[in-house]
């Protein structure tokens, strides 16, 4: 097939085929159950870099706490916190809220349904802003994650990474007038279920004859499934997110009206074994780090201290916001 060429005979069988897939393939999944542009952004937000199958129970327990904008809007934010913890990347949660405010404080409390508009919300970028203007509000737009990046990169244009503006405009060429809520749903799908990223089931495929990338996709997986890849990165266990994590974790352990906090000292041994002193400033940073972020709430102590006291790190205490 030849590389990036999208006549309408061929974008009329890339459809009529990822159609005729998603028909027999498609998950039920909560968020295809409903228009509600609320609850389809809580969903894209929480499908940012997490499974489906971790966010099913979020995404409910979520949607019962916080039912509507305005009732995320109005939330103290340590609360949202405390709910979104454990699913990772904690900063999704306060900046979800941040974009509810600002539909209850800017918007009258109704979502712009023109994805333009809906990328002026704080935290909200070119992909979820159409993913809540094509789920939501069933807009024709092309808008493009990582798994749908590849899809239609292999599909049109090969194996070989396109400049993201090609690619693009391929998309926005391939959703079918009037269909853009399934057109969308069905390239997550693929990408998620068929075309994936090690090992696309391309003997199976019903685009096989459409795709540029076939066969070369097979054979470059059959040569890194050979090659032994060594890993370069270091645990997670040993990374700042996951301590970023555990700090959050703790301060979600904390009564949930007591604003005073906890101390960076007891802190500590919560977060790390064998924490001493000695990394109290590593902890301090990392603390500083989670504040800008919204995450945390860092509240100095004032003088005065016991005498001989190590007037520093110690008696800084930090909180949910
Ligand atoms: N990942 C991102 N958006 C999704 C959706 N609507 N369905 C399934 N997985 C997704």
């Amino acid at each position: 097939m030849e590389n990036g060429a999208l006549s309408p005979d061929r974008i009329a069988r890339i459809r009529a085929g990822l159609r005729q897939w998603f028909a027999e393939n498609a998950r039920d999944l909560p968020w295809r159950r409903t228009r509600d542009p609320y609850a389809i952004l809580v969903s894209e937000v929480m499908l940012q870099q997490t499974q489906v199958d971790r966010v099913l129970p979020y995404y409910e327990r979520f949607l019962q706490c916080f039912p509507t904008v305005a009732a995320l809007a109005a939330a103290p934010t340590a609360e949202v916190i405390r709910l979104w913890s454990g699913l990772g990347y904690n900063r999704r949660a306060v900046n979800l809220q941040r974009a509810a405010k600002a539909v209850v404080d800017e918007h009258g409390g109704e979502f712009p349904a023109d994805p333009a508009i809906l990328r002026t919300l704080p935290g909200i970028g070119a992909y979820t802003a159409g993913a809540v203007a094509a789920f939501a509000f069933e807009r024709d737009v092309a808008f493009l994650d990582t798994n749908m990046r590849r899809v239609v990169n292999r599909v049109v244009f090969g194996a070989d990474p396109a400049p993201e503006a090609k690619v693009l405009e391929a998309a926005q060429a391939l959703v079918p007038p009037g269909e853009g809520w399934a057109w969308n749903q069905a390239l997550i799908e693929f990408g998620a279920l068929q075309c994936t990223a090690r090992r696309p089931a391309c003997v199976v495929c019903p685009l096989q004859s459409e795709c540029a990338a076939f066969p070369v996709v097979q054979t470059v997986l059959a040569a890194n499934a050979k090659a032994i890849r060594p890993s370069s990165s270091a645990p997670f266990e040993q990374t700042s997110r996951y301590f970023r994590g555990r700090i959050v974790e703790a301060l979600r352990g904390l009564p949930a009206h007591d604003e005073s906090g906890i101390d960076l000292s007891q802190l500590g041994p919560q977060v790390r074994e064998g924490f001493s002193a000695a990394d109290l400033p590593w902890l301090r940073g990392l603390v500083d780090g989670l504040q800008r972020d919204g995450l945390a709430v860092i509240a100095e102590e004032s003088p005065p201290y016991e005498a001989g006291e190590d007037a520093t790190l110690s008696r800084t205490r930090v909180r949910l916001p």
